[in-house]
């Protein structure tokens, strides 16, 4: 029996997925430029925050929502999370039956070109710990300076909805303000939730100083797939399926700043998901 390839497939769908709304900031970008492609976007919020797991455990969750893909017919799959590509994307990228694109490794390559010597990273503890910004820019770059700073409470005010409290304004602001005592030139927000901080971000410092690495990356998935000759050759607008692990009303709301949804995501979890273990 032959196993169909969907790497072949230009008219199946993209899979998106993220530890839960963050993925969306990735998303709206790719739909700007490739609006016929049909997508399946999963937020797996049952274990939100990723910056806080394992490699262990980022490896088991991203199996069971990559075979899921897999059943999907997917041709091609959008890690949407700079802490899974920043930990486990070297110990996945060979093994499943489509095209994986990891945004760290991808937007590397253009942060690589700026024309400045430092480059300060928000991101999470996953991504900090692994030091896969300075790590990835390095491969093209060896004169920046690239440091990062962990934004422990970021993801959880994203999540819930939280963007506009005082408590979390304050809260961005002190982290903004530790970062500015290095001196970066620019910023990158990589995490992709941090884009829906923006705007909070931008009351304390120029909106140019920030750089949300999914512009390019969506640009280089729209250039590779071309390459691949995978572009969807539809000229209506794709459709898009939602799933989440848990709390779909919450996603929903949550969500609202990227992406209005009109109905909840679909609740969809794995064998494995009850097994949640932090990192002591
Ligand atoms: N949005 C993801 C990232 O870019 C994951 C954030 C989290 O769940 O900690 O890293």
């Amino acid at each position: 029996m032959s196993i169909s390839n969907n790497k072949q497939n230009n008219n199946a769908p993209i899979g998106f997925v993220d530890s839960g709304v963050g993925g969306l900031t990735v998303l709206e970008k790719v739909r700007k430029i490739l609006p016929c492609e049909d997508f399946i976007y999963y937020g797996d919020t049952i274990h939100t925050p990723y910056g806080d797991k394992t490699k262990e455990q980022l490896l088991e969750y991203t199996d069971e929502i990559f075979n899921f893909f897999e059943k999907k017919g997917c041709k091609a799959v959008v890690m949407a999370c700079n802490t899974t590509s920043s930990t486990i994307y070297d110990d996945i990228k060979n093994k499943y039956n489509f095209e994986i694109y990891p945004i760290v490794q991808s937007a590397a390559i253009i942060l690589s070109q700026l024309p400045i010597k430092r480059l300060g990273v928000f991101a999470t503890h996953g991504t900090i710990k692994s030091q896969s910004y300075p790590r990835e820019i390095a491969k093209y770059n060896k004169n920046m300076e690239v440091f990062g700073q962990y934004c422990p409470d970021w993801v959880h005010i994203v999540e819930n909805s939280l963007i506009n409290d005082e408590k979390s304004i304050k809260i961005v602001e002190n982290d903004l303000k530790t970062m500015m005592k290095n001196n970066p030139e620019k910023i990158v927000l990589g995490c992709t939730h941090y884009p829906f901080l923006l705007g909070v971000l931008t009351k304390f410092a120029p909106k140019e100083m920030f750089i949300d690495p999914a512009v390019d990356f969506a640009e280089f998935i729209k250039k590779d797939l071309t390459d691949k000759r995978l572009i969807n050759n539809s000229t209506t607008e794709g459709i898009g399926e939602f799933y989440v692990s848990a709390n779909p009303s919450l996603f929903r709301t949550s969500a609202e700043l990227f992406y209005k949804l009109n109905k909840e995501p679909q609740l969809l979890t794995f064998n494995n998901s009850s097994k949640t273990v932090l990192v002591g």
